[in-house]
């Protein structure tokens, strides 16, 4: 059950299992920009892409929990504005969690390299698609900066309602409020 004081356990575990992958993978992809093919780019990408390929799935999973829980209810009274912002943000959270995967997955599969998770082969090596692999190109790359407005503004959102409002947004999703 959902009320203004808990979370559920799946809520909980499904957002930091999500979120904390998600901002791993991230970095490691702005940082797989910084290698070259002789400090390891190509191990580096194979890591990213087999996590990012893993998040997916449970990116998958946490969406169809959202739907069939319904949107958060605010953890105390905030002005509607403000509502609407933290849901706009958490929708482009959520969103960003399936666009990168695809995305990312097009690019490969449009280059004609399929797609591995650590070894076990997920997509077969195909055809070069031209057209797939600079649509996902442009995703993956577009949403970056996008993402990180997001993910400081959520973030800047949390801190707000723990140091300026002092209610439980942190806490219940920590697993703390009663
Ligand atoms: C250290 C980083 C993070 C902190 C401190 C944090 C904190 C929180 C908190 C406190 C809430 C509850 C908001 C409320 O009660 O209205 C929340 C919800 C949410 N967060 Fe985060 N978050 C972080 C990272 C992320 C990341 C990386 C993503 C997605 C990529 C994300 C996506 C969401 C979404 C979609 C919600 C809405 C509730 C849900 O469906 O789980 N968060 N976050
Ligand atoms: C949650 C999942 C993912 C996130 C958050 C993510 C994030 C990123 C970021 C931030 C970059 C650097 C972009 C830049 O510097 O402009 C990147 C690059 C890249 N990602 Fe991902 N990615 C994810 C999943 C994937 C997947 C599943 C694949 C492929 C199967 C993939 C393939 C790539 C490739 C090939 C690059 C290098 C692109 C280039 O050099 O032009 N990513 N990713």
């Amino acid at each position: 059950m959902l009320n203004n004081q808990s979370l559920s356990w799946q809520t909980i575990a499904l957002h930091w299992i999500t979120g904390l992958a998600f901002i791993g993978v991230f970095a490691l992809g702005l940082y797989m920009g910084e290698l070259t093919p002789e400090t390891g780019k190509f191990q580096m990408m194979g890591i990213h892409k087999s996590l990012g390929a893993l998040i997916l799935i449970v990116a998958l999973i946490r969406i169809v929990w959202r739907l069939k829980e319904g949107a958060l209810p605010p953890a105390s009274p905030v002005a509607a504005w403000q509502d609407k912002l933290a849901k706009a943000i958490h929708g482009i959270l959520m969103l960003a969690t399936l666009a990168m995967p695809v995305s990312g997955i097009a690019m490969s599969v449009g280059g004609g390299r399929g797609v591995d998770i650590f070894g076990w082969q997920f997509i077969a090596k195909g055809d070069e698609i031209v057209w797939l692999q600079e649509l996902g190109g442009a995703i993956h790359g577009l949403s970056v900066n996008i993402i990180i407005a997001a993910l400081v503004l959520h973030i800047a959102g949390a801190i707000k309602h723990q140091i300026v409002d002092k209610d439980s947004t942190i806490s219940r999703m920590v697993g703390r409020a009663s």
